[in-house]
């Protein structure tokens, strides 16, 4: 019982130690007064994108992408795996400019959301729940959201085989266990219900995942293999592939993004030396990548065959962007500096009129030119609602670097 407490204790003091961490400014880690009033002009540009995105939208539908060769707003059901960024975006926007009709959006979406809370075939519910109710509870802290965000949870953790060791993220013939790295995204929401509800089952199903990740999915480059087939009744790996990169030994960049933020957040929520290890070391692949552009937004995938024409993922760019903007807190300075460095260069890239679109074009997304799937020539080239949830978040941490 004393382990207990002291365990939970622990969990509440990391917890208050990140959420103060943000609001920090570090002596060595100075925002540019240039950039900081690009960032303003893009808040504003967003909000009016989202209300026009809004208002494009019919009841229970979540915006998902954009095609500007067809100009064709797709929407998708609660279900997709993506459903919870539009109202995570809203509320992102709203913590940066405090519009109320944000905020009534983002309620509207999850009021239609809220029902996957007992989704149990889907290994997403941390992007899906977590980036909506986790930000509104976290914003505006609320009994019901913190009971949906409690059961999906309990939902996700329905999918963890000890065997295997992992969280399952795609279903397949039963021989099968499929554990993609995205996978890493989902775990933030175990380490919240563990702290809200002191069962420390949902933080060791987390660090467990994280640790098999490590052992599997890494080569020793560390860059990350796409897909783990386990055996799921020994927990041997059967295969180490692709699904959505150039080839099962390639770099799929949004893959390896997933990973940076993965382990950024399991050093948060844990404070074990080996993640934050494995972090930096990620970040080194990437960084040091002789595929990486020199304004640091990423080819979809680091061996893409036609480099230097290959297209560029703005949502791996958003998504590093906002990793390196914590990573850079928990490193030494000349590592530090190098981070926020990077970000800073991908969030004026992405700011620049070849990624931020005009206000009233791209269906209301904020930014064009993400690649979703291309080996399934799924969502290639076009806007995507994720791509704006990082950037969108991206852009308040670098905000934070200024606050007194
Ligand atoms: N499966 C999530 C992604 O496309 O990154």
């Amino acid at each position: 019982m004393k382990t207990r407490i002291l365990f939970i204790a622990a969990l509440i003091y990391l917890a208050g130690f990140s959420q103060a961490c943000f609001a920090q400014a570090v002596s060595y880690l100075k925002p540019q007064a240039e950039l900081l009033n690009i960032i303003k002009q893009n808040i504003t540009d967003a909000d009016s994108q989202y209300k026009f995105l809004t208002s494009q939208l019919t009841a229970g539908r979540f915006p998902k992408n954009f095609n500007p060769v067809n100009n064709k707003l797709e929407t998708s059901n609660s279900g997709w795996w993506c459903s919870g960024f539009y109202a995570g975006t809203l509320l992102n926007l709203y913590e940066q400019n405090h519009d109320v009709a944000l905020l009534t959006a983002a309620k509207r979406s999850m009021d239609s959301l809220a029902k996957e809370q007992y989704n149990t075939h889907t290994h997403d519910l941390g992007f899906m729940m977590y980036i909506s109710f986790g930000n509104a509870n976290r914003l505006n802290p609320n009994p019901e959201y913190r009971q949906i965000l409690i059961n999906s949870a309990k939902s996700l953790s329905t999918r963890f085989n000890p065997k295997v060791g992992c969280i399952k993220s795609w279903e397949s013939k039963p021989s099968d266990f499929l554990v993609i790295i995205d996978n890493m995204m989902n775990l933030e929401l175990l380490f919240w219900a563990t702290r809200e509800t002191g069962d420390s089952s949902f933080y060791k199903i987390a660090v467990t995942h994280a640790n098999s990740t490590i052992k599997n999915h890494y080569r020793a480059d560390y860059s990350s293999y796409h897909v783990i087939n386990y055996n799921p009744e020994t927990g041997a790996v059967q295969q180490k592939k692709t699904a959505q990169g150039f080839a099962d030994e390639s770099a799929w960049a949004r893959g390896q993004v997933w990973g940076l933020y993965g382990f950024t957040v399991m050093y948060r929520e844990t404070k074990d030396k080996k993640y934050l290890e494995q972090a930096k070391h990620i970040a080194e692949f990437i960084l040091n990548n002789p595929n990486l552009p020199a304004d640091k937004i990423p080819y979809w995938d680091f061996n893409a065959p036609n480099i230097p024409n290959a297209l560029r993922d703005a949502s791996a760019g958003a998504i590093m962007a906002s990793a390196l903007l914590e990573l850079c807190r928990y490193t030494d300075k000349s590592n530090g500096v190098k981070y926020f460095n990077t970000a800073q260069s991908i969030i004026k890239t992405l700011s620049s009129s070849e990624y931020k679109a005009v206000p009233g074009t791209n269906g209301g997304f904020i930014l064009k030119h993400s690649v979703g799937h291309f080996p399934q020539k799924s969502e290639v080239d076009v806007a995507i609602s994720y791509a704006d949830y990082y950037f969108a978040e991206a852009m308040k941490r670098y905000t934070q670097f200024a606050a007194k």
